[in-house]
């Protein structure tokens, strides 16, 4: 089924969510897969429903906000499974459901132990069992990179047979090489006598920092959709990155025979919103979405780019997200200013007392800072969604001193379900002080994993968005804060984090399950 279409699926919510740390709660998944939608990503694989209840909420809401793009859910080919993804996705406007089992010597014998008849009859039944609730049915023999190529074309050829309507070939360990990679796409296409009624999709890991040259080197072969997270987020060093593959293919049309239908333009706010929720920061020379992806620092280049862009640059920023820094709203801008540049950005409000609340906070900001860029504006909307989380506890007042030759001190004031609670700590530093003095008043036995900042703009004046991420028992989360005064940012990020261990949850891994 070769056509000059490539279909993008997303896959930052399940196997993103799968690299240790990079939990989200339901409402942070929902404003990604609202991104992605922007996007017009094709398939978002919202979750693995049957791993945890609030796996099966994340994607029922994802199913439910979404009317775009195809909303999938994860199911290892057992019946239970796949009756929880069928479930979870029913009031999609556009359901698929994902059915996997391995198919590798090593997983068949060690992990499932299992015979290799009794693989392809479990996949056929699996298939057959999604086919009851949607008609957009996705097989994957996992670890398909370490599988037999005899037995990869006898189980694509039986589900095909069974109603899977795509078949993704998953390189689970990052083993294949790209020419390798592409060669197996090209055999499998040739060989499985049905191949034409499916879509051949690829799954790439990153362990070796192949994964976008082993999808790019599918595509070439045949493959017509192909898996990836933004930022290349995923289990272990990652899955493949769908900036990169999507510019790659975007760019190189002289090479591709297709193209996929995303905006491009959404590419870099997705990428931050994705960093900022999940705590993983992009490393400034990233492809695409890095800091320095577009920056010139040798005097010969900056000469060449102000004399044609082309000389140095093969891509436009504006074309991936990268906005101009172009101040965009004052002091003085009223409420359908902000309203209409929100409304540009792909940001609306459910009620007027939403956009109300967003202007309190915009005025607030503005009071601070006199230039409001769009990327003020997005932490603004962030930091409003943060109120609905932090419930439990809210920061009511925060005082550091920090003077040369003393140790810095802090003051905090939180509010508990109504009961206000003070205490003061000193640190190594202010941001120090302020954590102590919350843990003085908490005591939530959790453990600090992570802490960074990042300026959202340039200038000192600049807010500073920070990322916190507690463990506790095991369960792990990530709280975020945003303001011009950094350790201000810092005790809301703490707090944030505090409030989503209220209500831990447990979740079970895909790959570690008993099938
Ligand atoms: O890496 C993998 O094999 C997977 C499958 C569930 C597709 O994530
Ligand atoms: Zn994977």
């Amino acid at each position: 089924m070769s056509s000059d279409r490539l279909i993008i699926f997303d896959t930052t919510l399940r196997d993103g969510e799968q690299s240790p740390g990079a939990s989200m709660t339901k409402d942070e998944k929902v404003r990604i897969a609202r991104a992605l939608e922007r996007m017009a990503v094709d398939v978002i694989e919202a979750g693995f429903p049957i791993a945890s209840t609030g796996d099966f909420e994340s994607v029922q809401a994802v199913a439910r906000a979404v009317k775009d793009s195809t909303v999938c859910g994860l199911a290892r080919a057992l019946d239970r499974d796949i009756d929880r993804a069928g479930e979870a996705l029913k009031d999609a406007a556009s359901a698929r459901i994902h059915t996997f089992i391995a198919t590798s010597p090593i997983h068949m014998k060690m992990k499932l132990r299992m015979e290799p008849d009794q693989v392809v009859e479990q996949a056929v039944k699996a298939v057959k069992q999604a086919r009851k609730y949607t008609d957009n049915v996705e097989f994957s023999p996992e670890d398909a990179g370490r599988s037999e190529l005899d037995f990869l074309c006898r189980v694509l050829e039986a589900v095909i047979d069974a109603g899977a309507t795509t078949v993704n070939i998953p390189d689970t360990v990052g083993y294949n090489l790209p020419h390798q990679f592409g060669d197996l796409i090209r055999q499998l296409i040739e060989r499985v006598p049905n191949s034409d009624k499916a879509v051949f999709s690829v799954h790439c890991h990153n362990d070796l920092g192949l994964a976008v040259a082993n999808s790019l080197s599918s595509v070439l072969n045949g493959a017509r959709q192909v898996e990836c997270t933004i930022n290349g987020l995923g289990e272990r060093a990652g899955n493949a990155s769908l900036e990169e593959v999507v510019m790659a293919v975007r760019t190189r049309r002289d090479i591709f025979s297709c193209d996929t239908r995303l905006d491009t333009t959404q590419i870099v706010p997705a990428s931050r919103l994705v960093a900022g929720i999940t705590g993983f920061a992009v490393q400034p020379n990233k492809a695409i979405v890095g800091a320095n992806a577009f920056a010139h620092e040798s005097g010969i280049h900056q000469d060449g780019v102000l004399k044609s862009r082309e000389t140095y640059e093969i891509m436009r920023a504006q074309d991936v997200g990268w906005s101009d820094n172009r101040i965009v709203l004052g002091k003085h801008s009223g409420r359908n200013a902000l309203r209409s540049r929100l409304e540009e950005l792909g940001i609306s409000f459910d009620s007027e007392e939403a956009l109300n609340e967003a202007f309190t906070r915009f005025k607030a900001l503005a009071d601070k800072k006199h230039e409001i860029f769009d990327e003020d504006l997005q932490a603004l909307v962030t930091e409003a969604s943060l109120d609905a989380v932090n419930e439990h506890y809210k920061l009511v007042s925060l005082r550091v001193c920090s003077e040369t030759g003393e140790t810095p001190n802090a003051d905090v004031t939180l509010n508990i379900d109504g009961k206000e609670r003070s205490a003061s700590a000193p640190g190594g530093g202010p941001v120090d002080a302020a954590f102590k003095a919350i843990e003085a008043i908490v005591d939530s036995g959790t453990c600090l994993q992570l802490y960074s900042v990042n300026n959202i703009t340039s200038g000192t004046d600049s807010q500073g968005e920070v990322t916190v991420r507690l463990e506790k028992a095991g369960h792990i989360v990530n709280g975020q804060g945003a303001d011009t005064d950094i350790v201000i940012a810092s005790a809301r990020a703490y707090i944030n984090a505090l409030n989503k261990l209220v209500k831990p949850q447990g979740r079970e891994h895909p790959q570690l399950g008993d099938v």
